[in-house]
């Protein structure tokens, strides 16, 4: 296939005529990657078979792996869901358009090829403009899984998607940094209670507000990896860069002591080594190639930039990386979740 074409906008100057174009690559079964507020998605029609078989092909994804239909009004979720709990109005009406992804029966509406084979289906009414736009043009149903090749980590930027799927897809809207950085909460209305199956900007606490108790799946919470996530995708090894990652806990101080120890240990094998840190921590390492992620001040800020420098380490060609422990309140379940992931669940305690 041809390179994929770019087209560049911003959420505030839609280019109608591109989206329009895009709309019609949807609506004739071609792909197209959009920007969301979470990470960049790889579009193509939910309700035509062949269009998601084309994703999985397009990522190497496994085809038991379901992708997330993207609405851009509340009332189309009304064709792909069997059954709308109560519960999960109230949750759309303080959280849709943004950053939430809602699991319900499905609708014989949504073929097989889009659920990953599964009776249920998750659907996302994403905020940002050009991907609204993205989907009404398209016909109002586009699956979008994250725009990377499967096990890569998650594009946060058009150049991540072009990386990664250039020469597999039609086009790329390159709409600029996104703003969250990690992919959607995912919030399973299938059981008794609500269950929280991926965390991520919208955390248990703030779910809880409005629907009372909230489950975590229990295949998430790393006392227990021996317990199988309930969302197929968070079974995989997933995010990884191509270093070995490991992530050191424990107090700021010991923290910092132990990778700069676990730092010159490696570059006195003849290592090229990787350190992920903070703008409260970055004057702590005399050696290694060391990277800012964020502040703890404003734990978003770390959210953003995580996927973005893993990518950045495997350009570099590091072969350690060590990364501090993000146990942040406000995001640091859902960045710990990707970031223990990405570490394939290597732990060292300061
Ligand atoms: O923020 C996001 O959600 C991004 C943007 C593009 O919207 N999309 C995204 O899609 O992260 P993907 O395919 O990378 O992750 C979807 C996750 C996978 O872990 C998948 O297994 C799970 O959602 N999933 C989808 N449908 C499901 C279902 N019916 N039951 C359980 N898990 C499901
Ligand atoms: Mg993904």
């Amino acid at each position: 296939m041809a390179h994929a074409e770019i087209v560049r906008m911003s959420e505030d100057a839609l280019d109608m005529e591109a989206l329009r174009r895009a709309g019609r690559i949807l609506k004739e079964g071609g792909l197209v990657a959009f920007p969301t507020e979470t990470v960049y998605g790889l579009g193509g029609n939910a309700l035509d078979p062949d269009a998601s078989k084309k994703i999985y092909a397009a990522k190497g994804r496994p085809s038991d792996n379901p992708l997330i239909v993207h609405i851009a009004e509340w009332e189309s979720l009304f064709p792909l869901a069997a059954e709308v709990p109560e519960a999960a109005r109230r949750l759309a009406e303080k959280w849709w358009p943004g950053p939430l992804t809602m699991i319900f029966p499905k609708s014989d509406l949504v073929p097989y090829e889009t659920t990953g084979g599964l009776d249920t289906v998750a659907v996302r009414f994403p905020d940002n403009a050009i991907a609204r736009e993205l989907i009404r043009q398209g016909g109002g149903y586009v699956a979008a899984p994250s725009a990377n090749t499967s096990g890569r980590p998650s594009p946060t930027l058009a150049a991540h998607v072009e990386e990664d799927l250039g020469d597999r897809i039609d086009m790329i809207i390159d709409g600029g940094q996104v703003q969250i950085g990690l992919e959607s909460t995912i919030v399973d209305f299938t059981e008794e209670l609500p269950v929280i199956l991926r965390p991520g900007f919208l955390n248990r606490q703030m779910l809880e507000e409005v629907l009372g108790e909230v489950r975590i799946d229990p295949g998430l919470l790393k006392e227990d990896p021996s317990v199988r996530p309930k969302a197929p995708g968070m079974r995989y090894r997933h995010y990884a860069p191509k270093a070995r990652l490991a992530i050191v806990e424990g107090r700021q101080e010991s923290v910092c002591e132990k990778i700069r120890e676990l730092v010159s240990a490696r570059e006195g094998q003849g290592a090229k080594v990787g350190i992920i840190c903070t703008e409260e921590t970055r004057t702590e390492y005399p050696t290694g190639l060391v990277r800012c992620i964020g502040s703890r001040a404003d734990d978003t800020t770390i959210a953003r930039h995580l996927y973005e420098i893993l990518r950045d380490f495997d350009a570099d060609g590091v072969d350690y990386i060590y990364s501090e422990a993000f146990d942040t309140p406000r995001m640091g379940q859902a960045i710990m979740n990707r970031l223990i992931k990405a570490a394939g669940h290597e732990i060292i305690s300061a």
